[in-house]
């Protein structure tokens, strides 16, 4: 089972995605996830990619799809895979596409998580994120056993640089330009399915499974 996650910055892409990870059993690939482990790993690709994520900009379509296309070319992907984050331009979609198609293969499920932008800002300023595992908490709706500490690997949890107020604002604004697009493109495909994302995280996790099945 391929399943894309769509959505604006802080919809809850990544809170659904390891759900559906654990539950199918399928590897949770997050683009963002791994431009931060390159980031605190120092790497030269971590460095250009901080350039643009500190604004709320995207990451250039030829530096983040060949890291995408290596990455589901691995061995655990095989049966599928849920990614997060990537699509998030038409062209990255057109990638993907093309490559999946030389396989004899496509996407089966392109979910939509809705949540409007005014209950966006809210949540991210509540978010802590484990740079090391890629977990995320929230202090209120999803807070760690103990504060500040990673459930899964016991690092500090952090406040994402991006997610500022200003940045959370500019991520918005390249969300609706240069992402919902997507929307329509898988629409046409007839793979777009949309919940809603402004309900308790099992409640939107529960419409996810009606659709996977
Ligand atoms: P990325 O890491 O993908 O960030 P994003 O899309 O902005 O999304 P977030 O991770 O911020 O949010 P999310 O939807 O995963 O929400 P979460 O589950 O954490 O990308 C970061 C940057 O990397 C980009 O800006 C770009 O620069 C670059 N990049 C990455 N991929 C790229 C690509 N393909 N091309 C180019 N550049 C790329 O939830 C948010 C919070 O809300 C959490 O605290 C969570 O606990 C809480 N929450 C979740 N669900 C609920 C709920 N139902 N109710 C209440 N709280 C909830
Ligand atoms: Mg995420
Ligand atoms: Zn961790």
């Amino acid at each position: 089972m391929k399943i894309i996650m769509l959505g604006a910055p802080g919809a809850g892409k990544g809170t659904q995605a390891k759900m559906i990870a654990d539950k199918y059993s399928v590897p949770h690939i997050s683009t963002g996830d791994i431009f931060r482990a390159n980031i605190k790993n120092g790497t030269e690709l971590g460095k250009e990619a901080k350039t643009y994520m500190d604004k709320g900009l995207l990451v250039p379509d030829e530096l983040t799809v060949k890291i995408l296309l290596d990455r589901v070319a691995q061995e655990d992907c095989k049966n599928g895979y849920v990614l997060d984050g990537f699509p998030r331009t038409i062209p990255q979609a057109e990638v993907l596409d093309k490559a999946l198609t030389e396989l004899g293969d496509k996407i089966d499920f392109a979910i939509d998580v809705d949540v409007p932008d005014a209950n966006i800002i809210k949540r991210m300023s509540g978010r802590r994120a484990c740079l090391a595992c890629g977990a995320t908490y929230h202090i209120e709706h999803v807070p760690p056993k103990a504060e500040g500490i990673c459930d899964r690997c016991g690092e500090a949890l952090v406040l994402r640089d991006d997610d500022k107020e200003e940045t959370v604002k500019n991520r918005l604004n390249v969300y609706h330009e240069q992402t919902q697009p997507l929307i329509e493109y898988y629409t046409a495909k007839n793979i777009l399915k949309t919940v809603d994302g402004t309900v308790d995280m099992q409640v939107v996790f529960d419409s996810i499974v009606a659709i996977l099945g």
